[in-house]
């Protein structure tokens, strides 16, 4: 609790294009979250190193996605929006939490064998003990709520099993943080393969919407995307080409899958597929010019990460301190 607020922490990568699916799935969903809880929301560069990056990139790209967040309606006078490695406190949290972590919970993530297999050139420590550093993250913050997607939640459990343990040998250290899924109307899948999730690594560009694709390009994609020899706009598990189409063009619309039967009824799929995709402009447009002002407001960039930086790491020192004197540290001299 901060000042009477439960306590969100949620991060992001700043690794590929962001998609639509990050911002119809997760970041929409933080700016609601945003005047009910004290936010900390990250751009977990620490993480994004498990795999490579070249450098000069990343950190491109970590300040488009902070200044992302801002575009899409986090306020930083109100949220804590700030860069992982500018709060030292989540490395060290996580070396002491490591010596809390068993091999075997960590052998058994999905997401380690997924990335393992697909770097298969680089399996390095780092991406092993992930999950343990997103633990860090958390505990760090002493969150009540951790919005999520689903491939996260096992990330979610490793984390509050972590803090069980350590709380059940030195008393309430951490808060037990509880998983926050958003609607399930704000899963986006891929617009060639409806059974995946629209993800920012996938090859084929057009299965995905980028927040910064143009008009032309979002109507054309949608244009392309996969459907259902059905010729019926029906929001039925049968037909999830469809299912998600209608998903998309009601979280952009607002309106209710019921609405969009109707609205389309008798209509052809080539009618549906422009709507949805002008419904998808239509919220893109803003953000994106919104995104534009930004990334060009040098020293306004600058004075939200050196102020935001500092209240994390305000926040992180008074828990870290905790936990070091917990773990037998010695105090410091002042
Ligand atoms: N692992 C998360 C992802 O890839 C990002 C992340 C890192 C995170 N630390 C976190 C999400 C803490 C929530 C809470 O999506």
């Amino acid at each position: 609790m901060l000042d009477g607020k439960k306590v969100l922490f949620s991060g992001m990568q700043a690794t590929g294009n962001l998609t639509l699916g990050n911002y119809l799935g997760a970041l929409k969903n933080w700016v609601n979250l945003s005047e009910e809880y004290e936010c900390f929301y990250s751009v977990v560069d620490l993480h994004s190193i498990t795999v490579r990056q070249d450098p000069s990139e990343l950190r491109q790209r970590a300040r488009k996605l902070l200044a992302l967040y801002i575009a899409a309606g986090l306020d930083p006078e109100k949220n804590c929006i700030y860069y992982q490695s500018h709060v030292s406190g989540h490395a060290e949290l996580a070396w002491i939490l490591n010596c809390f972590t068993y091999m075997g919970e960590l052998n058994r993530m999905t997401q380690f064998k997924d990335k393992a297999a697909k770097h298969a050139d680089n399996i390095n420590a780092g991406l092993f003990t992930y999950p343990v550093l997103m633990a860090a993250d958390i505990l760090l913050y002493q969150a009540d709520v951790v919005p999520v997607g689903k491939d996260q939640l096992q990330h979610l459990e490793i984390t509050r099993d972590i803090a069980q343990r350590f709380n059940a040998i030195y008393g309430d250290v951490f808060t037990i943080p509880e998983p926050f899924i958003g609607k399930t109307g704000a899963k986006i899948a891929s617009l060639q393969d409806p059974s995946k999730k629209m993800s920012k690594s996938d090859e084929n560009a057009n299965a995905s919407i980028y927040l910064m694709d143009d008009p032309d390009t979002v109507i054309r994609k949608f244009k392309r995307a996969v459907t259902d020899s059905e010729a019926q706009v029906r929001y039925r598990e049968e037909q999830p080409g469809i299912r998600n189409l209608i998903d998309i063009y009601c979280v952009c619309t607002g309106k209710s899958p019921e609405d969009t039967e109707k609205e389309f009824d008798g209509k052809g799929y080539g009618e549906f597929k422009l709507a949805v995709g002008e419904a998808v402009v239509s919220v893109l447009k803003p953000l994106q010019s919104r995104f534009a002002e930004l990334i060009k407001d040098k020293s306004y960039i600058d004075r939200v990460i050196k102020e935001n930086g500092d209240k994390a790491n305000y926040f992180a020192a008074k828990t870290l301190r905790k936990v070091q004197k917990k773990v037998g540290f010695p105090e410091r001299v002042r």
